[in-house]
């Protein structure tokens, strides 16, 4: 499921960065990506689209090595999994949750959020909100 990182970071849009097309993943559920400096993993959980930190926060695994499952991700050092509606670690482990950060898909592509905390559960909303924002810095509205 790994493959070599893929840079991002071109162009920015009132806090959002643009990673690529919307097809980016292609078949794939997850994929490494580096933003700045950040080694994140873009991944698909069911119709969703949204980004993680790549070092587990237990002993910092890769997670690209892990799995994704029914809204889990699968550590594959030592099987913790993290909910990926707001990282929260599975029962019995006490680290910390994993950090998320929220992706949009708009006609130009997909658009991350490095705010961290859990990923918005309607990124249209989000986006149009970065979008308002961005239009009236820009005197369009
Ligand atoms: S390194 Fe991920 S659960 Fe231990």
């Amino acid at each position: 499921m790994c493959g070599k990182p893929i840079s991002v970071a071109e162009a920015e849009r009132a806090g959002w960065i643009h990673l690529g097309p919307t097809n980016l993943l292609g078949d794939r559920d997850l994929m490494p990506i580096v933003v700045g400096r950040k080694p994140l993993i873009l991944l698909r959980d069911g119709d969703r689209i949204l980004a993680v930190e790549r070092a587990c926060p237990h002993e910092g695994a890769d997670l690209t090595l892990g799995r994704c499952t029914d809204g889990r991700l699968f550590c594959p050092r030592h099987l913790a999994s993290f909910d990926l509606r707001d990282g929260s670690v599975s029962a019995g482990w006490s680290f910390r949750a994993l950090r998320l950060f929220s992706v949009r898909a708009t006609p130009d592509g997909l658009w991350l959020s490095m705010d961290d905390g859990p990923p918005s559960p309607k990124p249209t909303e989000a986006c149009s909100a970065a979008d308002s924002a961005q239009d009236r810095a820009n005197g369009h509205v």
